[in-house]
């Protein structure tokens, strides 16, 4: 049985007062850890202050890191740097990095690696574009992700890895992949995950939908056999709806 995982993912929103205002409200609402993975992944400025408050059940992530230690890399910060304040996760690959930050497949990889070393659980983001899917390449562009993204890890490490299937055009849209199209996308990656290692590691990893979910789609898309969890934009911004979609987690 894999553990569902919830994670929300702030991008450049919320102010260290609006941060801690949701912290303090979510922090003894989530359910127990043992049932469901809580996560907030928040920006830089405010995960430490985070950390400190996020009690027994709920985790911090980061939203992006470098893959070097150390350096002359003005404005970056490294793997380290976050396991050293106790940030528990961190979202690699997000496709706004990959359109707007220049990520490449070859650095996802590199930090993929930089985070593992490191203890930190990585949410991989892959995903393919509304002209992709149209032309019927998801498949081809997912897989190539896949091959590149994960090129050297090994099966330990990807057990412990989560995916994020998040679809370009699903994302801040208002527009949901169907449940049957995120789970046969989920369950090809699933499926690609066995080619490339094996059906133990295949059946371990979770993998999470992500693209405007909301409180109104979280159960149907919980209920299909691929889906282990969410990665969540807009909808986590809120603490009382960010405590409900957890809640719906549990199947
Ligand atoms: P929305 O839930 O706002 O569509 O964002 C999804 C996303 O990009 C999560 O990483």
């Amino acid at each position: 049985m894999r553990k569902p995982i919830i994670a929300g993912n702030w991008k450049m929103f919320k102010t260290r007062d609006e941060a801690l205002q949701f912290v303090y409200s979510v922090v003894n609402k989530v359910p127990d850890i043992n049932k469901v993975d809580s996560v907030i992944c928040a920006q830089f400025t405010v995960l430490r202050c985070l950390v400190k408050r996020q009690g027994s059940n709920l985790r911090i992530g980061a939203q992006n890191m470098h893959y070097e230690d150390e350096g002359a890399f003005t404005g970056e910060v490294s793997a380290s740097m976050l396991r050293s304040i106790n940030v528990s996760y961190v979202i690699i690959g997000h496709s706004e990095r990959r359109a707007m930050f220049n990520e490449t497949d070859e650095t996802i990889n590199r930090k993929l690696h930089k985070a593992f070393e490191n203890e930190l659980i990585p949410i991989l983001c892959v995903g393919e574009s509304l002209t992709e899917r149209e032309s019927g390449q998801t498949e081809q562009i997912i897989g190539r992700q896949l091959d590149l993204d994960l090129d050297g890890l090994s099966k330990d490490q990807i057990k412990n890895l989560v995916i994020a299937y998040e679809p370009i055009w699903a994302i801040g849209t208002g527009k949901t992949a169907s449940s049957a199209t995120a789970n046969e996308t989920c369950g090809f990656i699933r499926q690609y995950i066995g080619q490339m290692y094996d059906d133990e590691t295949a059946a371990t990893i979770r993998i999470q939908y992500g693209g405007s979910v909301k409180l109104n789609n979280i159960d149907e898309l919980m209920n299909m056999p691929h889906i282990d969890g969410a990665l969540i934009g807009g909808a986590s911004l809120n603490s009382d709806d960010f405590v409900e979609l957890v809640k719906a987690a549990i199947k």
